[in-house]
């Protein structure tokens, strides 16, 4: 049985014994353990069945403890986490030694984040070490950003899930780094590249043809329904290709007529891309509920938070 509560000093003190449980982010739930107890992080890797290559995100309450995990702050990141800490940004640092191997995958850097969601925060400020999390969910499948979607996903193999109600971002935090001395985009998410450039000046985006990824997470498929995703420029067109389907049809604002839609979700019928994200996933998670045979995604217009939504829906759509 998984418990979905809001008790947030069970949730630390089962944390405290090197448990896991299911926690509240802004962004979407994480799967979280004590990030300096390789065995508990072990658990996360076994419940998510995650390759042992994809490191994880390591998650602080405090400034202060930024100096748990890293060795080194560089300036322009230490920029981006005062302007937009506690809140959906990932920075990448050089590790401390207090951080076990496979947190990092054996990298020489580890990915920090400082959650905003008041329940992450009480959490954190209850315990006295950092909590590593990944999104809550079996490795490739949709985010979660429900407490029942964590506990659907795990039911008997996880004792609790804490309940911070939908999450309000709804795309995973934004990823940035250094290369050479300058700032990098490794993952679209919440913190939109035109906020980090307002702040930062110049970043440049990581593309999908360099080599050796940085964050897996860029993994061509992941945040995949069970059903096949077809994203496409004209809904139209690609229903017309489907023949005697059963179709649902996931878009921004506008809505479609056509004999093979059974189910349709418009994220967000006034337009607005913060609604549309935080809807995205628990919309997902309900087509992919329907038995239907495809569903498919209109593309969204590319800036802002455009670019976190679109490249989501990219790795859904990849075979
Ligand atoms: O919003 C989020 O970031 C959520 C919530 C729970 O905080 N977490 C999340 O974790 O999305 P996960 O594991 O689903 O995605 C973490 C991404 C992966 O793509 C991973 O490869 C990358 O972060 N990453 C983690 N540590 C890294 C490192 N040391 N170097 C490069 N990439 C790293
Ligand atoms: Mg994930």
């Amino acid at each position: 049985m998984c418990l979905i509560t809001r008790n947030s000093e069970f949730a630390a003190e089962l944390l405290r014994q090197g448990e896991l449980i299911g926690l509240p982010t802004e962004t979407v739930y994480g799967l979280a353990g004590n990030a300096l107890d390789e065995a508990a992080v072990r658990k996360i890797f076994a419940l998510k069945q995650r390759p042992s290559f994809n490191p994880l995100i390591v998650h602080i309450g405090r400034f202060e403890d930024l100096k748990i995990v890293a060795s080194e702050v560089p300036f322009s990141l230490e920029k981006l986490a005062k302007h937009f800490w506690p809140g959906p940004l990932t920075l990448l640092l050089p590790r401390s030694a207090n951080i076990p191997d496979i947190v990092t995958a054996g990298k020489p850097l580890v990915a920090v984040r400082m959650p905003a969601h008041p329940m992450a925060q009480e959490v954190l400020h209850r315990i006295d070490f950092p909590l590593a999390a990944p999104s809550a969910n079996p490795f490739g499948a949709i985010s979660p950003t429900r407490a029942e979607h964590v506990a659907r996903y795990f039911r008997g193999n996880l004792s609790l899930v804490l309940d911070g109600g939908p999450c309000r971002s709804g795309l995973e935090s934004t990823i940035v780094g250094i290369d050479n001395g300058e700032l990098v985009l490794y993952r679209h998410g919440s913190i939109t590249l035109e906020m980090l450039r307002e702040i930062a000046g110049s970043v440049r985006v990581h593309t999908r043809e360099e080599t050796a990824p940085q964050a897996p997470g860029m993994l061509l498929k992941h945040y995949a329904p069970s059903t096949r995703l077809i994203l496409t420029d004209n809904v139209y067109e690609a229903l017309g290709e489907l023949g005697q389907s059963k179709v649902g049809v996931l878009s921004f604002n506008r809505s479609y007529e056509h004999p093979v839609i059974v189910c349709q979700m418009v994220l967000s019928p006034a337009g607005n891309l913060q609604e549309a994200a935080s809807r995205l996933y628990d919309a997902l998670h309900q087509l992919d509920t329907m038995q239907l045979d495809y569903i498919v995604a209109d593309r969204f217009p590319e800036g802002e938070l455009g670019a976190g939504i679109n490249d989501r829906l990219e790795r859904a759509s990849a075979q």
